[in-house]
């Protein structure tokens, strides 16, 4: 079902989520050959954008294929968080800007004072969202949490603040700063902001089958779901969702050819990308073993794949197995 961020029309409701070290160009290059609506970035420091080096250059590099794409940001002042988005709509041009406010992480939320730190602070948060939205012509969205802790839970309040301030659309993901992943994600909250505000509103939190985001989207109303660690080496949950939700198609099992297969896809595309050998193929021992989940004796084979350090003992490795599981 087609739906819209601010003039940015949007094929389906299913959203890849922000994942710091997962969603490169080539995992969402890989979600959109799935039939991703909208893919977001992994989160990047305004103030790297604003000092922008060769890491972050590599960071900030998407394609066109990935369209509609929205670029996560964060950071603690309107002001620098407003340079950043001016830069990066200079540059690469995302379609949308989220603005993260949701990162539990010390070094995000205590010591730099952004992320999910900002829940604490109503102005701050009008004046982010109003000064970003005054000076870039993109929509501005931002993703937050319940709130600060149990005693703190503000979500519905800080929406209606985003919505006054300009922003575009609201993520919702229903635990607070304090809970960080653990216990479950309280879905009536994203009801309870969906009932508030006018703004599209994307629920997010424990999708891990097609079945959980049919429910989402019919307990909560939200009008689109966003997928995190239900894709982490299994990005067939986006089709699967695409399937069930536009077309009733029930999720069939992806088998262990298709997994490899995948796993050899995504670390072409790293390379593809122009990122060094040793570099994909460090980060493709991670990626690897999120896909090795689930499969025979993938315990052995994922201490094997720590130690691959190049593409070609990467790939034979895979070879082998898919030998040894066949005889
Ligand atoms: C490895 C990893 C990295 C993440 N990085 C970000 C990030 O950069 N920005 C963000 O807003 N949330 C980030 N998150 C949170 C997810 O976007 C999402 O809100 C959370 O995982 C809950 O959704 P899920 O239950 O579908 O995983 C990250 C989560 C994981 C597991």
């Amino acid at each position: 079902m087609e739906w819209k961020i601010g003039n940015v029309k949007i094929d389906n409701q299913i959203v890849l989520a922000p994942m710091a070290d997962v969603c490169d160009s080539s995992f969402r290059c890989i979600a959109k050959s799935m039939g991703c609506g909208l893919v977001e970035t992994e989160m990047i420091s305004d103030k790297a954008i604003i000092h922008c080096n060769g890491k972050t250059r590599e960071m900030l590099y998407m394609t066109d294929f990935e369209r509609p794409l929205s670029q996560q940001i964060f950071g603690s002042t309107a002001e620098s968080l407003k340079h950043a988005s001016e830069y990066l709509c200079e540059t690469v041009k995302p379609d949308i800007i989220d603005i993260n406010m949701g990162c539990p992480v010390r070094k995000v939320a205590l010591r730099g004072h952004s992320g999910a730190y900002l829940l604490k602070d109503s102005n701050k948060i009008y004046d982010i969202i109003s000064t970003i939205a005054d000076s870039v012509p993109v929509p501005i969205t931002a993703k937050i949490r319940s709130g600060w802790d149990f005693e703190n839970i503000n979500a519905v309040e800080v929406a209606k603040i985003l919505e006054d301030a300009g922003a575009s659309a609201v993520t919702v993901h229903p635990r607070t700063k304090i809970q960080e992943y653990k216990g479950k994600a309280d879905w009536n909250l994203i009801k309870e902001v969906k009932e508030a505000v006018n703004i599209p509103v994307i629920g997010n939190g424990d999708i891990k089958t097609c079945y959980d985001a049919k429910k989402m989207l019919d307990e909560t109303e939200c009008d689109a779901i966003m997928i995190g660690r239900g894709v982490l080496g299994n990005p067939w949950l986006i089709k699967e969702c695409v399937d069930y939700l536009d077309y009733g198609i029930e999720p069939k099992k992806v088998s262990a050819e298709e997994k490899i297969g995948m796993i050899k896809k995504h670390c072409e595309l790293l390379l593809k990308n122009k990122i060094d050998e040793d570099i994909a193929v460090v980060k493709m021992r991670k990626q690897a073993s999120y896909y090795m989940k689930g499969l025979y004796k993938n315990a052995i084979i994922k201490n094997r794949i720590f130690q691959v350090n190049t593409k070609e003992e990467l790939f034979d490795l895979l070879d082998n197995y898919l030998k040894e599981i066949e005889r």
